[in-house]
């Protein structure tokens, strides 16, 4: 059987220390926030996984539609031998990629990178025993922090779907960006999936939907936070809440504590407060103009080649190549 290799970046301790800090800073921040790569443990990936199959949640199946349609052109356009995705969850679009990159012929290999141990490992494998010969090595990682473990050498593209960029404040993609370019050769190429702006009345319930699904899957930082800092929040006192922020043009998901409530943070030696009614951010969730993010790319020392939207411009698949 083919299997797939894994090269970890980020080990379980790692992983401990850095939400030590994260969640240090997060927790004694007025506003409190914390940062939204913490939802995925196994039980977010899967929970994540529900969110793209319910009826409110369009990007998935959007951009779903829009690969299907465009995946020849950017196969053709992209000549990719190595397909590195960025959080690449369980890679079940990509698989349109691949096949399409596959056809055109010089694929030889695909690096699914994220912060989820679990979650890549099983994509990774799955891959690898649907596409016998492609050479398929995992990497854990987390993209905030260095893009530098990223393989070199072949003629690669980078995608980045599933319009996890907007997880990103605008400093932390100009950031972002800047870093692929850096680790991408001139005329290497970047696929992006974002969301665009659209009516906020199709827009929050996507982040807040009838099932309740968003909402456990938002209260799922508490639970990690419980099993890996010793933490006692009780995640049920805490409602879910998703609002459109017109000027930043962004979904922010935040945590309401239901009632006034102490929580100790044990591994830390960390007590905090929450007054009744208090909100913590956990999520944020951009939206763009195409103009705008074609401005950004630019920015980051990409010239946009082409830019595919959905008939109901909902969702953009950006294709840039690096300039310089
Ligand atoms: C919104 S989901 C998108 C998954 C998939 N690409 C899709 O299009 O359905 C975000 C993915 O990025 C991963 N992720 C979030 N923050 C990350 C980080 N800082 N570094 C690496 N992976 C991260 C998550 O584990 C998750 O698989």
């Amino acid at each position: 059987m083919t299997s797939a290799t894994l090269e970890i970046h980020l080990t379980d301790e790692d992983l401990t220390a850095a939400l030590r800090e994260d969640a240090r800073r997060g927790l004694t921040a007025t506003p409190k926030s914390l940062p939204p790569k913490w939802f995925y443990d196994a039980r977010g990936s899967e929970l994540f996984e529900q969110i793209t199959e319910l009826p409110e949640y369009y990007p998935t199946r959007t951009e779903w539609a829009l690969l299907e349609r465009v995946v020849g052109e950017i196969a053709r356009t992209a000549q990719a031998e190595v397909l590195v995705e960025l959080g690449a969850g369980s890679a079940a679009k990509t698989r349109l990629l691949l096949s399409a990159l596959n056809a055109e012929g010089p694929l030889k290999t695909y690096v699914p990178q994220d912060v989820s141990t679990t979650a890549l490992r099983a994509a990774a494998d799955q891959v690898a025993s649907e596409f016998p010969g492609l050479a398929v090595h995992g990497v854990v990682s987390d993209f905030t922090d260095t893009l530098d473990n990223l393989p070199r050498g072949g003629r690669r593209m980078i995608a980045f779907l599933g319009g996890t960029i907007g997880n990103l404040i605008p400093r932390e993609r100009a950031e972002f960006l800047a870093g692929i370019h850096d680790v991408l050769e001139p005329g290497e190429q970047l696929l992006i999936g974002a969301g665009l702006v659209i009516d906020p009345a199709v827009l929050v319930p996507a982040y807040d939907d009838a099932a309740g699904v968003t909402a456990q899957f938002n209260r799922n930082v508490l639970r990690v936070l419980n099993n890996r800092l010793n933490a006692d929040f009780d995640p049920e006192k805490f409602a879910h809440i998703a609002l459109w922020d017109a000027e930043r043009e962004w979904i922010e998901m935040r945590l309401e504590a239901t009632e006034a409530m102490t929580v100790t943070v044990r591994d830390l030696d960390l007590t905090v407060e929450f007054a009744a009614g208090e909100q913590m951010r956990t999520e944020i969730s951009a939206k763009f103009r195409r103009a705008g993010f074609e401005k950004e790319l630019d920015t980051a020392g990409f010239a946009t080649e082409q830019v595919w939207t959905d008939p109901d411009q909902r969702f953009a698949l950006f294709l840039a190549e690096r300039r310089y």
